[in-house]
């Protein structure tokens, strides 16, 4: 019952972003909706790599969602914020959503990556340089090579503004073949984290007292990740395979095997989900009293606006303020221990 509770407020925070969204709200800081916004967990991934352009951002979203749906290819630049929702079934089946085509149901995931490149290519405006994926928001920075030092800092000021809110889980990549002392990640990171320590000198010593948590330790552990290389990209090595070759990898590795349980995208994912869990379970309470907030200032714009309201920015308004309401609802029944319905 736990678990359902659980999954029906994760129900709910998606849809109340992706209501947000089609309001052209991103979360940003002109958003009508920030302390809601604030409340509500998002995950950054950063890694970019001014001189090597590539961190492996792109392949350990695909990881985690156990699914390839990112257009392939360097120097891909996401033009507008695009919010993809995944969705899974009881029945295990699975199927995307984009907010920007409102009940198309996406299940051939080669379909997906098609039309983040389509909508890419379709959108010509200012960059935005971020995808926005998954109820939890995930902002992926994409570096292009000469690009102005100007650009480069202004998406470095944005990342920041993101990744420095308190609802921020940051998912920093860092590619085990470079030195981790310059990566762009544990830069952004560290103003962020203060609690980094440590650093050594041998490339192969350093990874290894990273994975073990002796080095360049932030308030969560560093996992190991093996993705799939250009070659086995050209290869057509699916997703399948490639996590059973990770698995094999640490559970084989002289170096690694002793730290394999705690190695691999699957064990990322799921720390990741625990930390969202704990995250929404910790903040109820605060979300409750933001929710009933917003309703009685959604109410009252409601009432500004004055009823019927026409247009789709009154039926977004309204379907946000329907489900703070049923947000509300759940949380009570939550907080009542979970009895279905309450007394009310
Ligand atoms: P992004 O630009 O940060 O999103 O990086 P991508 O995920 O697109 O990866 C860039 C390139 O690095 C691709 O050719 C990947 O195949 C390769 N790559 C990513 N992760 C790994 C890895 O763990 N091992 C190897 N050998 N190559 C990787
Ligand atoms: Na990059
Ligand atoms: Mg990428």
């Amino acid at each position: 019952e736990e678990m359902a509770t659980m999954e029906s407020l994760i129900g709910l925070v998606n849809r109340i972003q992706r209501a947000c969204t089609a309001l052209g709200d991103y979360g940003g800081d002109d958003s009508a909706f920030s302390s809601l916004w604030d409340a509500l967990p998002s995950v950054a991934v950063v890694g970019g790599q001014r001189r090597l352009r590539s961190s492996g951002k792109s392949s350990v979203l695909e990881s985690i969602v156990g699914r390839d749906f990112l257009p392939r290819g360097s120097g891909i630049v996401t033009r507008r914020p695009l919010v993809l929702q995944l969705y899974k079934i009881e029945d295990g089946q699975e199927y995307a959503e984009f907010s920007h085509l409102p009940r198309r149901k996406f299940t051939d995931f080669s379909m997906v990556r098609k039309e983040i490149q389509d909508e890419t290519d379709r959108v010509t405006e200012r960059p935005n340089r971020f995808l926005l994926f998954q109820s939890i928001l995930v902002y992926t920075l994409h570096m292009v090579e000469g690009q102005p030092e100007s650009i480069v800092q202004e998406i470095e000021n944005m990342v920041r503004s993101y990744i420095e809110k308190p609802n921020c889980i940051i998912l920093a990549i860092s590619p085990a073949n470079q030195d981790i002392a310059t990566s762009d990640a544990i830069k952004l990171a560290r103003e962020v984290d203060p609690t980094v320590y440590c650093a050594m000198d041998q490339a192969h010593n350093t990874r290894l007292a990273v994975l073990e948590g002796r080095a360049y330790r932030l308030q969560h552990p560093w996992v190991g990740i093996v993705n799939r290389s250009q070659a086995d990209i050209i290869k057509n090595v699916d997703m399948v395979v490639a996590r059973r070759k990770e698995r094999e990898y640490f559970a084989t590795s002289p170096d690694y095997g002793h730290l394999a349980s705690k190695m691999g995208s699957e064990y990322l994912a799921k720390l990741l989900s625990r930390h969202l869990e704990s995250f929404i379970r910790a903040r109820i309470p605060s979300i409750t009293s933001l929710i009933n907030k917003n309703i009685d200032e959604l109410e009252s714009e409601m009432d500004h606006l004055g009823r019927p309201i026409g247009g789709d920015a009154g039926a977004q308004l309204y379907t946000i303020l329907e489900l703070c309401r049923a947000f509300d609802r759940i949380f009570k029944e939550h907080l009542d221990g979970g009895r279905p319905g309450g007394d009310r």
